[in-house]
């Protein structure tokens, strides 16, 4: 019988050796939380794929945000959701549209004390439900719909967002918002480019949380799951129109994309761990099927191993009280 010269497992002998080799942690500064706020309503209300998130209030939502910067993470990303949706979706360019008057209720709370993202973007707004306007064929046009989005992230820096986050995946979106921001005086606002963005199923509760009333789907603009190189050429893109950081989403399915893109290009990256993602641990932590706080830590780890150096997870203020447990 001859023995192992070499043992890994003396490296994982003891809690206290494990933490010494760690390659990689989580920091609560990393994580970003997705809020939505629902215009008109008294009281925060759950959404029902998505156990532990609410549709806030524009009060309760101040205060969430006020616990957020409380519990160290490092930013917020708002979304809107209007009582009445349109055609061109005017409720996200208009100054008075929930997602402004939020953004303005979360800076008059948190100030600097936080980065505030805004989610620059047309379904939330829309009655077809999708990202852009319709051309009179029905497909999306994707130049009318710049115009908008220009219009949409000039009201949000004016309402004070730090950050906007352009999510429709318009050819050419960060360029002509970069120009319309500088032009209008807003040249510190920062792009978070959602760079690459797969055509995905997993944003099913999301459609929920915003009571979108897509019919069909998003394929003629998002990704398809099957392309990587694509990606790459997306984010190329997106930096040389002038993306200050960009993003992948969804996050776990998507590893690999993180990891390329981490390698492609040097602005920071940041990873959207969405809806369908948060649903399903959930859902099987609620049936007793896994652990769910390990369950929740290791999604996130693997996350930041693949290469996101940010991290929007629904998670973010749970996850920042647990890691402060921990190290
Ligand atoms: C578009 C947008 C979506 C999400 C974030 N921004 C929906 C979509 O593109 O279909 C999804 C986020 C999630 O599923 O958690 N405004």
């Amino acid at each position: 019988m001859s023995y192992p010269e070499i043992r890994p497992r003396r490296l994982r002998r003891s809690p206290a050796i494990r933490r010494l080799v760690e390659e990689t942690r989580v920091a609560p500064a990393e994580l970003v939380l997705p809020m939505f706020v629902k215009e008109g309503l008294a009281e925060p209300r759950p959404i029902a794929s998505m156990p532990g998130v609410v549709q806030h209030s524009r009060e309760s939502l101040r205060k969430a945000a006020a616990e957020a910067v409380h519990a160290g993470i490092g930013g917020i990303m708002l979304f809107g959701v209007p009582v009445r949706k349109d055609e061109t979706g005017s409720g996200g360019t208009d100054p008075d549209g929930i997602l402004n008057v939020a953004i303005r209720d979360v800076i008059s709370e948190v100030g600097d004390a936080t980065v505030v993202m805004s989610d620059l973007c047309l379904d939330e707004f829309t009655s077809h439900g999708h990202c852009g306007l319709l051309a009179p064929d029905g497909t999306v046009d994707n130049d009318a719909t710049l115009a908008a989005y220009a219009e949409m992230g000039v009201a949000q820096a004016e309402a004070g967002a730090h950050v906007v986050g352009p999510s429709g995946m318009m050819d050419g979106q960060v360029g002509v918002i970069r120009k319309a921001l500088d032009a209008a005086g807003h040249a510190d606002t920062s792009i978070l480019a959602y760079a690459v963005k797969y055509a995905s199923s997993f944003y099913g509760p999301f459609r929920d949380a915003v009571e979108s009333s897509l019919e069909g789907d998003r394929r003629s603009y998002q990704q398809d799951p099957a392309n990587l190189r694509e990606s790459l050429r997306e984010v190329r893109l997106d930096v040389a129109e002038g993306a200050d950081m960009v993003m992948v989403k969804p996050a776990l399915p998507y590893l690999d994309v993180l990891s390329a893109v981490r390698a492609e290009v040097d602005v920071p990256v940041a990873a959207y761990q969405i809806s369908g993602e948060y649903a399903m641990v959930e859902a099987a932590a609620a049936n007793g099927w896994i652990d769910r706080d390990r369950a929740v830590l290791e999604t996130l780890t693997s996350i930041r191993r693949a290469g996101a150096q940010i991290i929007l997870t629904y998670w973010a203020v749970e996850a920042a009280r647990m890691l402060r447990d921990r190290y």
